[in-house]
C-alpha cells in the first residue's frame, strides 16, 4: 500500500486512482502524478471539515453523498486570475475590434468569458467596452460562467482586495470602481452588463450563439487533447463568422482544430471559405 508519507491523512494509490477518474470524469481535468501533493493539500481541508481520518473514508463519503461531488470539484479547481490579465486582448479589443464593431448596423454584441473563475476577466472585458458601448442602442451582455460555484459567488459579489486593482488604469479606476472599508467594490453599471452562470464546459452548453469574442484562457491546459478539440470544435459552432477567440498565454490550437486561423497573439478567427486538408499547410498560410 502506497501513502503519502508522514501526512495528517493517509492517501493510498487506489484512492488516488479513484480521485483521478472522478476528477477526469466530471471535469475533463487531468490530475497527474505529479500533482499528487496537491491534490492531497486541497482535499484534506475537505476532510478535516466533515471530521474524517483518511481519503478512504473520504472516497467513501464521495460515492455515498451526492452533495459532496461540488465541494470536490470546487476544492480541485485552480482560479488564479487578475484584472486585464494578458493584457494584448484587451488591447486589441479596445484598438482592433471596437473600430470595427462600431461601424456595424447591427449593434448587438455578446462575449463569453468561459472559465471566468472570480470575475476579473469579464469585469475587464465590461470595462474596456464600456468605454465604446455604453449608449442606449447598443445591445451588450457579456455571459461569464466557471464550473466551481464558490468562484461564480465571489464573481457576483464584484468585491476585491485593494491591491487587486493596483496595475489598473486610472480611467478605469475612476469611472468603474468603488472604495470601500472592505477593500473595493465594482460599480452597478458595470455588473449590469454580465450574466454570471455555472456551466461545465465538458457538458451540455445552453446557448445558441452567435458570439462575437469567446475568452477561454487559462484552462484548456488541465485538459487533455481530446477534450480540448472538442470544446474547441464547439466554439467554433457557437462564434459569429467574424467572432474571435482568445486563448491563454501557454495554449494554442495547433494540431487540435483546423478551423481556425491564428491573426494576432493568442487570438483565433473562424476559417472562411472550407478547411484546409492539411494543419501544416494552413500554418504556412497562416503564419508566414
Ligand atoms: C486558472 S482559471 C482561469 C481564469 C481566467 N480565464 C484567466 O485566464 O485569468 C481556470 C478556471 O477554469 C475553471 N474550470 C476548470 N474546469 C472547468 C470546466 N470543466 N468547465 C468550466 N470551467 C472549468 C476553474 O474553475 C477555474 O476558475
Amino acid at each position: 500500500m502506497e501513502l503519502v508519507d508522514k501526512k495528517e491523512f493517509s492517501m493510498t494509490k487506489k484512492n488516488f486512482e479513484f480521485i483521478q477518474s472522478l476528477a477526469y470524469e466530471e471535469t475533463g481535468i487531468v490530475l497527474p502524478e505529479r500533482k499528487k501533493h496537491m491534490v492531497y493539500s486541497r482535499l484534506s481541508r475537505r476532510l478535516r471539515h466533515l471530521g474524517l481520518d483518511n481519503f478512504n473514508q473520504y472516497c467513501d463519503h464521495i460515492q455515498s453523498e451526492p452533495g459532496e461531488l461540488m465541494n470536490f470539484v470546487n476544492a480541485l479547481t485552480t482560479n488564479l486570475t487578475a484584472f486585464f490579465r494578458e493584457e494584448h486582448h484587451f488591447d486589441y479589443l479596445d484598438k482592433e475590434i471596437t473600430p470595427l464593431w462600431r461601424r456595424r448596423r447591427n449593434k448587438r454584441l455578446r462575449i463569453w468569458s468561459s472559465a471566468c473563475s472570480t470575475g476579473e476577466e469579464p469585469y475587464s472585458i465590461a470595462m474596456t467596452l464600456a468605454e465604446h458601448f455604453s449608449g442606449s442602442e447598443w445591445d451588450l451582455k457579456i455571459l461569464a460562467t466557471d464550473l466551481d460555484t464558490n468562484v461564480l459567488s465571489k464573481a457576483a459579489k464584484g468585491c476585491y482586495a485593494e491591491d487587486s486593482i493596483t496595475g489598473l488604469a486610472d480611467r478605469y479606476r475612476k469611472k468603474y470602481i468603488k472604495i470601500t472599508p472592505n477593500g473595493i467594490q465594482i460599480k452597478q453599471s458595470i455588473q449590469n452588463k454580465i450574466h454570471f452562470k455555472q456551466l461545465n464546459l465538458l457538458q451540455k452548453w445552453p446557448m445558441t450563439g452567435p458570439f462575437d469574442v469567446i475568452f477561454c484562457r487559462n484552462v484548456l491546459i488541465y485538459f487533455d487533447n481530446e477534450t480540448k478539440a472538442k470544446i474547441i470544435a464547439k466554439f467554433r459552432k457557437l462564434l459569429a463568422p467574424d467572432g474571435l477567440l482568445f486563448i491563454g498565454h501557454s495554449e494554442t490550437l495547433t494540431n487540435l482544430s483546423d478551423e481556425f486561423e491564428l491573426i494576432g497573439q493568442t487570438i483565433y478567427q473562424p476559417l472562411r471559405g472550407g478547411h484546409a486538408k492539411v494543419i501544416g499547410e494552413r500554418k504556412k498560410a497562416v503564419i508566414g
